[in-house]
């Protein structure tokens, strides 16, 4: 089940490694969304079929048509405030370190003038970090005049398969044999949070 067709979905974070590109590869491949890859130092272009490369400084234009989902890359791009304006529903996702936490939280300052639903995404949890990831997006809510929601993705090796191998998380799941209860786990959590994103874009408040 696609629950994502033709929406237009930014993914953002100015913290390098907190799983940008993983998480548009798997909304991407599993919804039939192309890939706008706004970051120079990125390779999904070249890992992937589908997706489109734009160099610092060109000219960005996005497809008329359909659904797309933008990889912004770990740094401020120029054409970011009209970017994110002309989208459904902006992905954030962050792991519960200081670190990421300082530059998430200053990121967000720098765009919560525009007006769009905004989805932080904890990613990488285990168990013990639950508790600081949702004061983390507590703490980002706060800075926000708009509500907004919070997905979780567990730490899971799947994840680093999946982008070695260009793996569809969702598709994999479905086969038998020897790759198994990982790959299904994953991919109900990738289904749960692709409803969440449906949500956040359609202005519903969800409990964390
Ligand atoms: N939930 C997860 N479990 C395990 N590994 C993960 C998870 N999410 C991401 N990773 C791994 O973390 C690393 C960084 O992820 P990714 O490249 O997607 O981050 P990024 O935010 O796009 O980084 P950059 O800012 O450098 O582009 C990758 O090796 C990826 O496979
Ligand atoms: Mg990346």
């Amino acid at each position: 089940m696609k629950i994502l067709t033709k929406l237009k979905i930014g993914v953002l974070n100015d913290k390098g490694g907190v799983g940008k590109s993983a998480i548009v590869q798997q909304i991407a491949l599993a919804n039939d969304l192309l890939i706008i890859e706004l970051d120079p130092y990125g390779n999904l272009s070249t890992r992937l079929d589908g997706v489109t490369a734009f160099e610092q400084g060109e000219k960005v234009v996005l497809p008329k048509k359909g659904g797309f989902v933008v990889d912004f890359g770990g740094f401020a791009h120029e054409q970011e405030d009209a970017i994110i304006a002309s989208l459904d529903v902006l992905c954030v996702p962050f792991t519960a370190t200081a670190e990421a936490v300082e530059t998430t939280y200053n990121m967000i300052a720098r765009i919560k003038h525009i007006d769009i639903p905004i989805l932080f995404i904890a990613n990488r949890v285990v168990k013990k970090d639950e508790k600081a990831s949702i004061s983390a997006f507590k703490l980002f809510s706060k800075l926000l005049a708009n509500s907004a929601n919070m997905g979780y993705i567990m730490e899971s090796r799947t994840i680093q398969s999946a982008v070695n191998n260009a793996f569809n998380i969702i598709e994999v799941a479905k086969e038998k044999g020897i790759k198994g209860q990982p790959f299904k786990n994953m991919a109900g959590q990738l289904e749960q949070l692709f409803k969440t994103i449906k949500n956040t874009k359609n202005g519903e408040v969800l409990d964390v």
